[in-house]
Formats: structure tokens, sequence, C-alpha cells
């Protein structure tokens, strides 16, 4: 997993990778940040977990630190990058490494209010119902093959914290739930879109 910020949805994805049954585990969590949450989170878990520097950009990462972050991601043998609040777009060499194989979540349904702070925006437009959004990512921001949504309504009186609360707690059962549907192969991409598909063999 990759991510830069508190690692909530970190906590929520080792919580259930702990649970009897989970198809998934957590090999390595990485961050750019070296005091982000999401480290002490993987610390608190037991999980192999490393700050790797960035490098000389602050939206990006430059060609060697993208060089480590293969590496150590290689090294580990994920099958999944696992991005939660990763603040640095990938492209390029990263996204043909790992292609259909980086996953993200972002705060609003897509493709509405893609960028930073998507429930404020959608709290600002005024719709009645938002969420989150599990993707694949591309080379575009927020514009990947959507695997999963799970809506959140816009309550009269919400601000933008409680909004992004209620938003941040469907987060923690939606990700850990796509994740393992992908790792039971249950998702097959076809074009852009995703589709489920029964792991017995029928589609
Ligand atoms: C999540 O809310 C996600 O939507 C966004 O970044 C946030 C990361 O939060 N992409 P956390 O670090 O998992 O708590």
């Amino acid at each position: 997993m990759l991510g830069s910020g508190k690692g909530s949805n970190l906590a929520a994805i080792a919580e259930a990778a702990r649970q009897p049954g989970c198809p998934f585990e957590v090999a390595r969590v990485l961050s750019d940040v070296a005091d982000a949450g999401i480290l002490e989170h993987a610390r608190r878990f037991g999980l192999p977990h490393r700050f790797v520097a960035p490098g000389k950009f602050r939206t990006k990462l430059d060609d060697e630190a993208e060089r480590a972050y293969i590496a150590a991601l290689r090294e580990a043998r994920v099958d999944y990058v696992v991005l939660a609040g990763f603040m640095r777009i990938l492209k390029g060499e990263f996204l043909r490494v790992f292609e259909n194989r980086v996953v993200n979540i972002h705060p609003s349904l897509l493709p509405s209010f893609p960028g930073l702070e998507a429930w404020k925006q959608a709290l600002d437009y005024g719709v009645k119902v938002t969420g989150c959004t599990v993707h694949f990512v591309d080379q575009g921001v927020d514009t990947g093959p959507i695997i999963a949504q799970q809506t959140v309504p816009v309550l009269d009186g919400d601000t933008a914290a409680t909004l992004h609360q209620r938003i941040q707690l469907s987060e923690r059962e939606c990700y850990p739930a796509t994740l393992a549907a992908l790792a039971r192969g249950e998702i097959q991409l076809r074009g852009r879109s995703c589709v489920r598909t029964d792991p017995a063999g029928g589609a």
C-alpha cells in the first residue's frame, strides 16, 4: 500500500486482512512522508513499512524515486498496488510495470468531483448523494475504470467535516470489500467497465 496521510484506510484493510478467510494480505506499506500516520498504523499491525523519499518534485516522484518504489513493490511480489491518500501522481513507467494493478479510492462518486477535497466540492455543488469510488489508476487524475462505488447521502446541516467523516466511514467498508473481490478474481476489466464474475468459472 502507498499513502501520504493518516492511514485510516490502511487500518481498515489491515484489520480485514486479519480476519479468517480474508483472501488478501498487506505485503508492504510505503510512504513519501516520513512521519505519516499510515507508517505508524503499519507498525502497529506489524506490517513491513518504509519511508521512500519522493525526490525533488512536489506532486510526482522523480525518476530515481519511481525506480525505488517499483523495486520495493516488486521485491514484495505484490499483486496489486493499493493507494490510500498517496499525494503524488503516478504515471509512465510505474503504470506500465503495474498495468491495471494500481487501485485507488476517491471520496466522491466519480466522475463527479475529481481532484482535491471532493467532499467539499460535492457539498458546495449541492448534490444530495455522494460517496466513494474504488478505481483502477490510469494516466489521468481520478479517471480510471471504476471498480466499485458506495453512496453516502448528503444531510441537511452537513458541514464539510461531517460529510467527510461519513464518506471516510464508507471508504473503510468499501475498500476492504473491493480488495477482497479483486483478490478472489471476481472482477474483470472489459474495456473500461469492471464486471463482476463468478470465480467458479461462469461470467
Ligand atoms: C481517503 O479519504 C481517500 O479518499 C483519499 O485520501 C484519503 C486517505 O485517508 N484518496 P487515510 O490516509 O486512508 O486516512
